[in-house]
Parts: structure tokens; sequence; C-alpha cells
């Protein structure tokens, strides 16, 4: 019988280690849940050396002693401090944009401060990073650079998704445009569009509704396949961003939404 549950990998395989990022070097940020934690875990597996970061030092701390993954706390808003890890770990073949913040809202609810805010994590933290690294990757002769947007507001308008929406649609444009600017010099920017995923974040979100069951039940009716993706599910479409199996492919938005925008 075909299955349509979350995908079967578990913790059990966790110590398999593949060979598709082989010798290859990952920058990670917000590695400390979500997403980001189950990408550099999975880019670690497939034979990468991995700096994951994270403003949390001490979820982040969970991270340490894995094999092949180092850990450096980093607020991505703090643009010295950017630099200076930069500086510290080199220059990346990889490096995974994955700080984000969501505000609930329409535009009549967004204040100044979550705009500021929004836009400053959400998309400045991408040009900050990216342009402390991408020097080094063009000197190396190129670079696979992922960032995460989302589905919602770059491909799908969402309901109460007012400035988060706007700011992953400024992701994916930024995401294409250094694409066109650097295609001919090796660098590939590509962006991941996610789903509803069942992080701590959306675990927060769903915790500050009134009815947080009813709100659970509102993810998942968004949601064809009937269930939240696994944070996991979204490692195969990043680690091929990342390898060299994606290497005529960049400046796309690559979705992967359990048909949310079918
Ligand atoms: N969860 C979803 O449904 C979903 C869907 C689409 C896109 N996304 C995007 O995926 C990314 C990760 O979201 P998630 O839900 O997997 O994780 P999450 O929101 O649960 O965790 C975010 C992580 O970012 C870190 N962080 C916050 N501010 C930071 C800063 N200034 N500097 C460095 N790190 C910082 C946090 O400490 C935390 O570890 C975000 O960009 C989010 O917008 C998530």
């Amino acid at each position: 019988m075909a299955y349509f549950g979350p995908s079967k990998r578990d913790e059990s395989e966790g110590e398999n280690v593949g060979t598709r990022l082989a010798g290859k070097t990952a920058f990670v940020t917000a590695a400390a849940q979500g997403i980001g934690h189950a990408v550099a875990l999975a880019f670690a597996r497939e034979g990468a050396k991995v700096w994951a970061t994270d403003i949390n030092a001490a979820k982040l701390a969970t991270l340490d002693g894995t094999p092949g993954i180092q850990t450096r706390v980093l607020d991505v808003l703090d643009d010295a401090r950017v630099a200076a890890v930069a500086a510290e770990v080199g220059t990346p073949d990889i490096l995974f944009n994955c700080a984000g913040f969501v505000h609930g809202g329409t535009l009549l609810d967004c204040t100044e401060e979550q705009w500021k805010f929004a836009f400053d994590l959400n998309v400045r933290s991408h040009f900050v990073v990216i342009r402390a690294f991408l020097p080094g990757m063009l000197a190396n002769g190129g670079g696979s650079i992922i960032n995460v947007a989302s589905v919602a507001g770059s491909i799908k308008g969402i309901v109460n998704r007012f400035v988060y929406g706007t700011t992953k649609a400024a992701v994916v444009g930024l995401t294409k445009s250094i694409a066109a600017d650097y295609v001919r010099q090796g660098i590939r920017c590509n962006a991941l569009c996610p789903g509803t995923v069942d992080t701590p974040s959306l675990g927060d979100r769903i915790n500050a509704n009134a009815d947080p069951v009813q709100a659970r039940k509102d993810f998942i009716a968004r949601q064809p396949m009937g269930r939240l993706a696994t944070a996991d599910e979204m490692t195969g479409a990043a680690v091929y961003l990342a390898s060299d199996e994606s290497a005529f492919m960049t400046g796309q938005t690559v979705i992967v939404d359990g048909g949310i925008t079918i």
C-alpha cells in the first residue's frame, strides 16, 4: 500500500554517513532547532564539514559533539559578529540561510516595529551573511547559496501573514538577483520554499491561540496531505541544492509544501 505519512528516516539512521557532500564545507544559520537543525545534521550525514550557528547558545550546544559539526553562537542581526564568525570559519562551499521570524496579522495589524524587525531578520540578514561569504566563494570559483523563503507571500498569498509573506517574497527576489549576477562565476543561489513545517516556533504560534487544539487543526487543514511536514522532510531538497547534483540549477524556488500550492 502506498505510504503518505512523514518520510521514514529515523534517528537509528542518524549515524549513517553518505557522500553527497563529501569534501564540502557548509555554513548554516538558525541551526539550533527546526529546519536549520535538521539541515545541519543532514549536511553532516552526507559528509560535509558543517558550521552550525544560532543566536540560542543553549539549544545550539545540543549539536556539540555531533560528528562533522562545529557550532558558533551567532546573531545574524549583529553585522560585526557576522563578519567575525565569517573571518574565523573561512569560506564555505554551501551557505544555508535559515534565520527568520513569523509575524501574524494583516497590513492593518502590522506595526512599524514589526515591519522593521521582519525585514531586518528575514531579508537584511541574508544580505549581510551572503555579503560576508561571497567574496571568498568567488575567489574559490563558486558555491551554493540556499535561502529559506516560504510558500507564504512568495508563491501564494496566505491570510494573516502580511509582513512575513512580504519579506519571504523579498527573499525570492534577493535569491534570483544574486543568481543572475554571479551565474558565470560559479555561484548558484536558490530558495527553499516550505509549506507548514512542525517546528518549535510553529508550536509557539499554535500555543499562542486561545484554542491551540483548533489552531493545530486549522494549520493541518490548509495542508492538502492532511498533515504538517517534519523538519526532516526539508532536508532532501536542501542536500540536493547543496550538492553537485543540482549543478545546472540556479535562481529557482524549490517548493516542498505537501501540495499547499496545487
Ligand atoms: N516552520 C514552518 O512552517 C516554516 C514554513 C516556511 C518557512 N519557514 C522558515 O524556515 C526558517 C526556520 O524556521 P523553523 O520554523 O524551522 O525554525 P524555528 O522558527 O522554530 O527556529 C528558528 C531558529 O532561529 C533562531 N534565530 C532567531 N533569531 C535569530 C538571530 N537573530 N540570529 C540567529 N538565529 C536566530 C532561533 O534561535 C531558532 O533556533 C525560517 O526562516 C522560517 O521563516 C518555516
